[in-house]
C-alpha cells in the first residue's frame, strides 16, 4: 500500500487489509513515496479512524517505497496518480510495472480513480478514505480467496 507520505492512505489501507488476511499466508505493509515522515507514527486522525473501527494502526512506523520492494511484493497498490507516476518512474522493467495499480481499480476496474489526499482536510476525510479502502480491500480479499490475486 503506497501513498505520499505514509501517515493518512496507507497506514489505512494496510491496517484494513492486515485485518482481513490470515497473517500466516499475506503479507502486506506500506510506504511512502516522499521521505517527510520516515520513522513516524501515522497522522494522529488517521490513528483515531482507525481506532474508532477496531483497527490498531499506533505501532506502524512511515518509511518510504524502495525499488526491491517491487522484489518482495506481488501486488503495489497506489492511492492517487501522483504515487503511480512515482512507483512506476522506479519500475525497472514490465513485470515491476504489472504489480501497480490504482487501488480504487478494485472497487471498479478501469475507473482510474483516486484516494483523495486527506492530510489538509478534515476529519470527515478520513472516514471517507476509510469507507473507500474497506471497499477496496474487500475486493482484494475475494481475488485473495478465489485466486486472482
Ligand atoms: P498520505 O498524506 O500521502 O496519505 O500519507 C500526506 C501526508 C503528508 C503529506 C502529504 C500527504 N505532507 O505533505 O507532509
Amino acid at each position: 500500500m503506497v501513498c505520499l507520505g505514509n501517515i493518512c492512505r496507507s497506514p489505512l489501507a494496510e491496517g484494513l487489509l492486515r485485518s482481513k488476511v490470515n497473517p500466516d499466508e499475506v503479507e502486506v505493509d506500506s510506504a511512502g513515496t516522499a521521505a517527510y515522515h520516515v520513522g513516524e507514527a501515522p497522522d494522529i486522525r488517521t490513528i483515531m479512524t482507525g481506532r474508532k473501527h477496531g483497527i490498531n494502526l499506533s505501532s506502524l512506523v512511515g518509511r518510504q517505497f524502495k525499488t526491491v520492494d517491487f522484489d518482495y511484493f506481488d501486488r503495489i497498490y497506489v492511492m492517487d496518480h501522483s504515487n503511480l507516476n512515482n512507483v512506476l518512474n522506479m519500475a525497472r522493467n514490465e513485470a515491476d510495472r504489472a504489480k501497480v495499480d490504482l487501488i480504487l481499480n478494485e472497487i471498479k476496474a478501469g475507473s482510474n480513480q483516486d484516494v483523495p489526499d486527506p492530510y489538509y482536510g478534515g476529519d470527515e476525510g478520513f472516514e471517507q478514505v476509510y469507507r473507500l479502502l474497506d471497499a477496496a480491500t474487500d475486493t482484494i480479499v475475494e481475488k485473495l480467496k478465489d485466486g486472482r490475486i
